[in-house]
Protein backbone atom coordinates (compact mmCIF):
# COMPACT_ATOMS: atom_id res chain seq x y z
CA UNK A 1 0.00 0.00 0.00
CA UNK A 2 1.44 3.30 -0.81
CA UNK A 3 1.51 5.83 1.44
CA UNK A 4 -0.27 9.44 0.64
CA UNK A 5 0.30 13.31 1.56
CA UNK A 6 -1.88 15.98 0.65
CA UNK A 7 -1.61 19.50 1.23
CA UNK A 8 -4.90 20.84 1.22
CA UNK A 9 -4.48 24.92 0.85
CA UNK A 10 -7.82 25.54 1.26
CA UNK A 11 -8.60 29.10 0.35
CA UNK A 12 -4.83 30.68 0.14
CA UNK A 13 -2.65 31.91 -1.76
CA UNK A 14 -2.96 34.55 -5.25
CA UNK A 15 -1.90 31.97 -8.51
CA UNK A 16 1.75 33.90 -8.29
CA UNK A 17 1.91 33.10 -4.36
CA UNK A 18 1.06 29.04 -5.30
CA UNK A 19 3.70 29.10 -8.06
CA UNK A 20 6.32 30.59 -5.95
CA UNK A 21 5.70 27.90 -3.42
CA UNK A 22 5.42 24.98 -5.62
CA UNK A 23 8.87 25.95 -6.83
CA UNK A 24 10.26 26.49 -3.68
CA UNK A 25 8.84 22.80 -2.45
CA UNK A 26 10.14 21.01 -6.04
CA UNK A 27 13.78 22.12 -5.10
CA UNK A 28 13.55 20.48 -1.67
CA UNK A 29 11.90 17.38 -2.40
CA UNK A 30 12.90 14.17 -3.33
CA UNK A 31 10.65 11.22 -4.58
CA UNK A 32 10.35 8.03 -2.89
CA UNK A 33 9.13 5.14 -4.31
CA UNK A 34 5.62 4.67 -2.41
CA UNK A 35 5.16 7.73 -1.06
CA UNK A 36 2.15 9.93 -3.37
CA UNK A 37 3.10 14.06 -2.29
CA UNK A 38 0.16 15.85 -3.56
CA UNK A 39 -0.76 19.52 -3.20
CA UNK A 40 -4.53 20.94 -3.71
CA UNK A 41 -4.37 24.79 -4.71
CA UNK A 42 -7.35 26.98 -5.14
CA UNK A 43 -9.03 25.84 -8.72
CA UNK A 44 -7.60 29.03 -10.63
CA UNK A 45 -3.98 27.51 -9.64
CA UNK A 46 -4.72 24.04 -11.16
CA UNK A 47 -4.09 25.14 -14.80
CA UNK A 48 -0.76 26.83 -14.49
CA UNK A 49 0.87 24.93 -11.85
CA UNK A 50 -0.20 21.88 -13.52
CA UNK A 51 2.19 23.41 -16.47
CA UNK A 52 5.06 23.72 -13.79
CA UNK A 53 5.12 20.84 -11.70
CA UNK A 54 7.49 17.62 -11.76
CA UNK A 55 4.83 14.72 -11.41
CA UNK A 56 7.47 12.52 -10.65
CA UNK A 57 7.60 14.26 -6.73
CA UNK A 58 4.11 15.99 -6.98
CA UNK A 59 0.69 15.78 -7.86
CA UNK A 60 -2.42 18.10 -8.17
CA UNK A 61 -5.46 17.45 -6.31
CA UNK A 62 -8.24 19.73 -6.63
CA UNK A 63 -10.49 21.04 -3.38
CA UNK A 64 -14.37 20.52 -5.08
CA UNK A 65 -15.81 19.65 -8.03
CA UNK A 66 -19.33 19.87 -9.61
CA UNK A 67 -20.87 16.19 -9.83
CA UNK A 68 -22.35 17.06 -13.31
CA UNK A 69 -19.77 16.23 -16.39
CA UNK A 70 -20.92 19.56 -18.27
CA UNK A 71 -24.11 22.15 -18.33
CA UNK A 72 -26.00 24.86 -17.02
CA UNK A 73 -24.51 25.00 -13.87
CA UNK A 74 -23.10 28.42 -13.13
CA UNK A 75 -19.67 28.85 -11.45
CA UNK A 76 -18.89 25.15 -11.02
CA UNK A 77 -16.13 23.57 -12.50
CA UNK A 78 -16.74 20.00 -13.30
CA UNK A 79 -14.01 17.38 -12.87
CA UNK A 80 -14.29 16.54 -16.53
CA UNK A 81 -12.92 20.41 -17.21
CA UNK A 82 -9.94 19.04 -14.67
CA UNK A 83 -8.82 15.89 -16.10
CA UNK A 84 -5.19 16.27 -17.54
CA UNK A 85 -4.57 18.43 -14.58
CA UNK A 86 -5.31 16.30 -11.60
CA UNK A 87 -4.98 12.92 -10.28
CA UNK A 88 -7.40 13.86 -6.97
CA UNK A 89 -9.98 15.61 -5.83
CA UNK A 90 -10.76 16.14 -2.41
CA UNK A 91 -14.85 15.47 -1.62
CA UNK A 92 -17.47 16.24 1.38
CA UNK A 93 -14.51 18.21 2.86
CA UNK A 94 -16.33 19.37 6.10
CA UNK A 95 -16.11 23.12 5.31
CA UNK A 96 -18.06 22.01 2.21
CA UNK A 97 -20.45 20.19 4.17
CA UNK A 98 -20.99 22.66 7.18
CA UNK A 99 -20.40 26.25 5.77
CA UNK A 100 -21.49 25.37 2.22
CA UNK A 101 -24.39 23.12 3.24
CA UNK A 102 -23.24 20.17 0.84
CA UNK A 103 -25.51 17.31 0.98
CA UNK A 104 -24.88 13.61 0.50
CA UNK A 105 -26.18 13.59 -2.71
CA UNK A 106 -24.40 16.39 -3.87
CA UNK A 107 -21.27 14.48 -2.86
CA UNK A 108 -22.13 11.03 -3.81
CA UNK A 109 -22.24 12.56 -7.64
CA UNK A 110 -19.08 14.03 -6.75
CA UNK A 111 -17.19 11.31 -5.50
CA UNK A 112 -19.05 8.69 -8.54
CA UNK A 113 -18.34 11.83 -11.70
CA UNK A 114 -14.31 11.53 -10.07
CA UNK A 115 -14.64 7.95 -10.77
CA UNK A 116 -16.18 8.14 -13.79
CA UNK A 117 -13.64 10.74 -15.14
CA UNK A 118 -10.72 8.70 -13.99
CA UNK A 119 -9.59 11.22 -10.99
CA UNK A 120 -9.32 9.58 -7.41
CA UNK A 121 -11.37 11.17 -4.89
CA UNK A 122 -10.54 11.75 -1.75
CA UNK A 123 -13.79 11.29 0.38
CA UNK A 124 -13.61 13.32 3.78
CA UNK A 125 -15.88 11.90 7.09
CA UNK A 126 -15.58 12.60 10.29
CA UNK A 127 -17.61 13.72 13.41
CA UNK A 128 -18.03 16.87 15.05
CA UNK A 129 -17.67 17.53 18.37
CA UNK A 130 -20.90 17.03 19.76
CA UNK A 131 -21.73 13.71 17.76
CA UNK A 132 -18.65 12.22 19.49
CA UNK A 133 -20.09 13.70 23.27
CA UNK A 134 -22.97 11.65 21.94
CA UNK A 135 -21.23 8.86 21.31
CA UNK A 136 -22.32 8.78 17.79
CA UNK A 137 -19.41 8.56 15.50
CA UNK A 138 -19.47 5.00 14.51
CA UNK A 139 -22.90 5.64 13.13
CA UNK A 140 -21.57 9.01 11.70
CA UNK A 141 -18.91 7.55 9.58
CA UNK A 142 -21.06 4.68 8.52
CA UNK A 143 -23.31 6.63 7.30
CA UNK A 144 -20.82 9.00 5.77
CA UNK A 145 -19.54 6.23 3.55
CA UNK A 146 -22.14 4.78 2.73
CA UNK A 147 -24.07 7.98 1.58
CA UNK A 148 -20.70 9.00 -0.03
CA UNK A 149 -20.01 5.69 -1.80
CA UNK A 150 -23.16 4.74 -2.93
CA UNK A 151 -22.90 5.03 -7.01
CA UNK A 152 -19.23 3.45 -6.59
CA UNK A 153 -18.98 -0.41 -7.67
CA UNK A 154 -17.03 -3.05 -5.74
CA UNK A 155 -14.69 -3.15 -8.41
CA UNK A 156 -13.77 0.41 -8.31
CA UNK A 157 -13.40 0.67 -4.56
CA UNK A 158 -9.54 0.95 -5.15
CA UNK A 159 -9.93 4.07 -7.00
CA UNK A 160 -11.25 5.82 -4.12
CA UNK A 161 -9.25 7.32 -0.74
CA UNK A 162 -10.87 7.73 2.60
CA UNK A 163 -9.94 11.12 4.39
CA UNK A 164 -10.78 10.61 8.32
CA UNK A 165 -11.14 14.22 9.43
CA UNK A 166 -12.80 14.37 12.63
CA UNK A 167 -13.70 17.98 13.03
CA UNK A 168 -13.34 19.22 16.17
CA UNK A 169 -9.63 18.28 15.30
CA UNK A 170 -9.45 20.56 12.19
CA UNK A 171 -7.13 23.42 13.47
CA UNK A 172 -9.26 26.39 12.18
CA UNK A 173 -12.33 25.28 13.90
CA UNK A 174 -13.11 27.28 17.37
CA UNK A 175 -11.68 25.41 20.53
CA UNK A 176 -9.89 22.89 17.64
CA UNK A 177 -8.19 19.86 19.90
CA UNK A 178 -5.03 17.94 18.78
CA UNK A 179 -6.05 13.85 18.48
CA UNK A 180 -4.50 11.26 20.37
CA UNK A 181 -3.31 8.55 18.45
CA UNK A 182 -6.02 6.30 20.43
CA UNK A 183 -9.01 8.41 19.24
CA UNK A 184 -7.90 7.98 15.94
CA UNK A 185 -7.17 4.61 15.83
CA UNK A 186 -10.67 3.16 17.20
CA UNK A 187 -12.39 5.29 14.47
CA UNK A 188 -10.35 3.57 11.73
CA UNK A 189 -10.92 0.76 13.03
CA UNK A 190 -14.95 1.25 12.42
CA UNK A 191 -13.97 2.33 8.72
CA UNK A 192 -12.00 -0.55 8.00
CA UNK A 193 -14.56 -2.59 9.59
CA UNK A 194 -17.71 -0.90 7.80
CA UNK A 195 -15.43 -1.02 4.14
CA UNK A 196 -15.35 -4.88 4.62
CA UNK A 197 -18.74 -5.62 5.97
CA UNK A 198 -19.91 -3.41 3.43
CA UNK A 199 -17.79 -4.20 0.51
CA UNK A 200 -15.95 -7.54 1.45
CA UNK A 201 -12.25 -8.27 1.82
CA UNK A 202 -11.06 -6.32 -1.06
CA UNK A 203 -11.62 -3.14 0.71
CA UNK A 204 -8.55 -3.70 2.26
CA UNK A 205 -6.83 -1.72 -1.02
CA UNK A 206 -8.89 1.16 -0.38
CA UNK A 207 -6.17 3.74 1.11
CA UNK A 208 -7.31 6.16 4.53
CA UNK A 209 -5.97 9.14 5.45
CA UNK A 210 -5.57 11.10 8.82
CA UNK A 211 -6.49 14.74 8.87
CA UNK A 212 -6.34 17.40 12.12
CA UNK A 213 -4.03 19.47 13.17
CA UNK A 214 -1.24 17.47 11.41
CA UNK A 215 2.41 19.31 12.14
CA UNK A 216 5.90 17.78 11.97
CA UNK A 217 6.10 16.94 15.26
CA UNK A 218 2.86 14.42 15.28
CA UNK A 219 2.84 12.98 11.78
CA UNK A 220 5.25 10.21 12.98
CA UNK A 221 2.85 9.07 15.13
CA UNK A 222 0.02 9.72 13.29
CA UNK A 223 1.56 7.64 10.35
CA UNK A 224 2.18 4.33 12.54
CA UNK A 225 -1.03 3.86 13.47
CA UNK A 226 -2.52 0.51 12.05
CA UNK A 227 -4.42 0.86 8.79
CA UNK A 228 -3.44 4.48 8.46
CA UNK A 229 -1.99 5.43 4.84
CA UNK A 230 -1.14 8.94 4.90
CA UNK A 231 -1.89 12.17 6.18
CA UNK A 232 -4.43 15.21 4.93
CA UNK A 233 -2.58 18.50 5.85
CA UNK A 234 -3.94 21.97 6.17
CA UNK A 235 -2.11 25.05 8.09
CA UNK A 236 0.88 23.12 7.62
CA UNK A 237 1.43 22.59 4.13
CA UNK A 238 0.55 26.35 3.65
CA UNK A 239 4.34 26.40 4.69
CA UNK A 240 6.86 24.55 2.38
CA UNK A 241 9.87 23.76 4.83
CA UNK A 242 6.72 22.66 6.73
CA UNK A 243 5.57 20.33 4.47
CA UNK A 244 7.97 19.34 3.57
CA UNK A 245 9.92 18.09 6.96
CA UNK A 246 6.42 16.19 7.09
CA UNK A 247 7.36 14.52 3.74
CA UNK A 248 10.76 13.64 5.22
CA UNK A 249 9.53 12.12 8.25
CA UNK A 250 7.18 9.98 6.38
CA UNK A 251 9.99 8.76 4.18
CA UNK A 252 11.53 7.56 7.47
CA UNK A 253 8.24 5.98 9.23
CA UNK A 254 7.27 4.39 6.16
CA UNK A 255 10.92 2.95 5.11
P1 LIG B 1 -5.49 21.41 9.63
O1 LIG B 1 -4.31 20.53 9.29
O2 LIG B 1 -5.18 22.86 9.53
O3 LIG B 1 -6.12 21.01 10.91
O4 LIG B 1 -6.60 21.14 8.50
C1 LIG B 1 -7.02 19.85 8.28
C2 LIG B 1 -7.86 19.85 7.07
O5 LIG B 1 -8.97 20.33 7.10
C3 LIG B 1 -7.27 19.29 5.83
O6 LIG B 1 -8.24 19.04 4.88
Amino acid sequence: MKTYIVGNWKMNFTVGESSIYLHKLLKKITPKKGLVVAIAPSTIALQPLSLQIDRKKIRLAAQNCCGKDYGAYTGETAVSQLRGLIDFCIIGHSERRFVFNESDKMIREKVAACVRNGITPILCIGETESERAFGETADVLKDQISTGLADVSREDLDKVIIAYEPVWAISSVKGAKVAVPDDISSSIDIIRKHLKDTYGKSTDETPVLYGGSVNPSNCGAYLTIPGVNGLLIGGSSLIADQFNDIIEIAKRVTA
